[in-house]
Parts: structure tokens; sequence; C-alpha cells
């Protein structure tokens, strides 16, 4: 038998789908996203959201102060509301600013009480960007209050994605942070147009870990986590080589008093730990050798912007890694395993 795989060198890995937050935050979180990753897709949920380029451009400039010198560009994205301007989405886009626009149904998740609620309000919006190429990223959960938490993700595909890509054919789209078997399918029967990114944490916890034993709210997270044969159908689907799954870690810092609270706020904070516990996962499913793709190539390719020059170079320890388990006010995300794979070095 062949010794173990102890070392992995791959091209510095980007996170499609992050939330830096603004203020204090912002400069908790820049560092530690910066410190690993080259670039990094921008969530645009601030208060108020970011709706604009001029916003954009502004919010652009606040990240790279905060992550001082480290090499770190951050690919910004504009907030849809049912009043965006088509001609500033376009402008955004051709300046180079803005990477995508993100869809938040109204009231699906943190900050999204200005999202849409009629889809063709925002047609025009979405054909212009067919035209121009430029990605919409989709939270893909319906809002309806009689469907179950549970399904929304399913229910999405069927009533809204399924209709809205019938609707704009030639708009490219990513649907974030997917949680079902169902999404990971029809993901696979998109055509080229269509892409998934998976989070880490997606890839580690079901819903049994959240709510077994006690309630842990540093495992709710939305889309929340579902049953074990969904985290195994997108295990599959982040290692198994195919081109349109790649990481989007969705790290959501919140402040633990908030997260720990009658009424907990919905998010993983995993920007910290999450190379070493990908590196984990992939080696448990016997498919280190497809980290690369899923961290570092599948998703430029997907955004048609080249791979990072520099590499990351993760080796696994004798001893588990010690992560520290809060960054100022955030709770790190406990996997609730000991992980051996550590980021060497970042260049
Ligand atoms: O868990 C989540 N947290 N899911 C989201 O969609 C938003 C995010 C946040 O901004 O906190
Ligand atoms: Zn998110």
């Amino acid at each position: 038998m062949a010794a173990a795989q102890t070392s992995l060198t791959i091209p510095r890995p980007d996170d499609w789908h992050l939330h830096l937050r603004d203020g204090a935050m912002l400069q908790t979180v820049a560092p530690v996203s910066a410190a690993h990753f080259a670039r990094a897709i921008i969530m645009p949920n601030l208060v108020p959201p970011v709706v604009t380029g001029a916003q954009a451009a502004a919010y652009r400039e606040r990240i790279l102060a905060a992550v001082g010198k480290a090499q770190f560009e951050p690919l910004m994205t504009l907030y849809l509301t049912e009043t965006t301007n088509a001609d500033d989405v376009a402008a955004a886009a051709e300046s180079g600013l803005v990477k995508a626009v993100k869809l938040y149904p109204a009231g699906a998740t943190t900050n999204s009480d200005a999202g849409v609620r009629d889809i063709e309000k925002v047609v025009p919006v979405l054909e212009r960007m067919a035209q121009i190429g430029l990605p919409l990223c989709v939270h893909g959960e319906v809002t309806n209050g009689e469907i179950d938490i549970f399904d929304r993700e399913a229910v999405f595909i069927e009533t809204v994605l399924e209709p809205l890509r019938k609707r704009v054919p030639g708009l490219r789209i990513v649907m974030e942070h997917i949680t079902t078997a169902q999404a990971a399918d029809y993901v696979r029967s998109g055509g080229d147009n269509l892409a998934a990114t998976i989070t880490t944490h997606h890839l580690i916890i079901n819903r049994n870990h959240m709510l077994v034993g006690g309630i842990r709210p540093h495992y709710y997270c939305l889309p929340v986590a579902k049953r074990e044969e969904h985290r195994l159908a997108l295990r599959k689907a982040a290692t198994g080589g195919e081109a349109r799954f790649f990481l989007g870690t969705d790290s959501a810092p919140h402040p633990t008093d908030l997260k720990e609270n009658a009424c907990g706020c919905a998010g993983c904070f995993t920007a910290l730990n999450t190379m070493s516990l990908l590196a984990h996962v992939f080696e448990e499913e016997g498919a280190l050798d497809k980290l690369e793709g899923f961290a570092s190539r599948n998703g430029p390719a997907f955004y048609g912007l080249p791979v990072n020059d520099g590499t990351m170079r993760l080796v696994k320890r004798d001893k588990p890694v010690n992560f520290p388990a809060t960054i100022a006010d955030v709770t790190v995300f406990d996997p609730g395993f000991e992980t051996f794979w550590d980021v060497e070095t970042t260049i």
C-alpha cells in the first residue's frame, strides 16, 4: 500500500461566496480570509445593502484598507432590488468593478428585506445581464411561510429557478450554497450557464449535528443543513471533479451573543479553518487530488477569470491542529472532530 499523502500544493484558492460585513467586523474578518484566499465574491447584504456601483466601489476600498498589505482582490457584487437600474449594473460590470449580482428573495435570510418579491420586476435587469454575460448569484430558497424550511430549496428550484431560466435563457446563474441532492442534480442537468457553490460546513454537518442532544446555534445557517443523504450528495458533488461545483464558504460572522440567543442569527464563520477542513473532507473521500479543482480552478473557469498565480501548501501534521475558538467576538466553526491538515504557506 502506498504511504498516505501528507502534503498538497494547489494554486491559491478563491472563495466564491463570502460575507465580510463592515466597520469593526470587517476589520476583524477580512485579514482572516485574505491570509488564505486570493479573491472572494463579496456578498452585498450590508445594512443598507450595496445596490449601486458607487456603493460597491466605496465598499471595495474599505475592504482593501482592512486587508492591508495582503494580496487579496475583492470581487464585488450588487444586491438586486426591484428598483435596480440596468444601466448602472451594466456600467459597473463593464468597468470591471462588479463581477456578479446577488438575488435574495425578500425575507429569505440575513438582511434580505430589500430583496426581490416579484421576479417579473427584475427581468429587464436580468436580460441585460444575460447580454453582457454577468452572472446572477442566487439565494435559492422560497420564503412562503407555508413551505417547510427543509423543503425551501427544492421548492425554489421548481417554482422559481426553472421558470426564471426559461424566461431568461442566456443568463449565467450560480446557485449559492446548495444543500440538497435535488440542487446538485439540477445543476448537473443545467448546461454550461448553471453552476453552484458548496460551503465547507454543509460538507460536514447535517441537521442532526445541529439538533440532537441540544440545539447548537453555531451550526445554524441558511439554507439550513438537511438530512444525511443530502450531505453525502454534496460531498459527491464537491469531490467528484465536476467543473460546475466550486467553493463558496458563505463564511458569515455574527457576534457570539447574537448566535447564542433566543432568536439566533444564521451563519457559520468558517473562513479561518476552511482549507484545513476541506483537506480533511477530501481525504476522507479519497479525493485529495480533486481539491484543486473545487477550490482553485472551477470557480475562475465559470467566472471567466484566470487561475491564481500563487500557491497554497497544505501539510498533514502528526498532531491535531489547534484553531482559535474565537476571533474577537466571533465563534470559529467547530467541526466536531480533530483536524490534522494545516495550511503551511500561502504565496
Ligand atoms: O447562514 C447564512 N448567513 N446564510 C445566508 O444566506 C446569509 C448569511 C449571513 O449574511 O449571515
Ligand atoms: Zn451568504
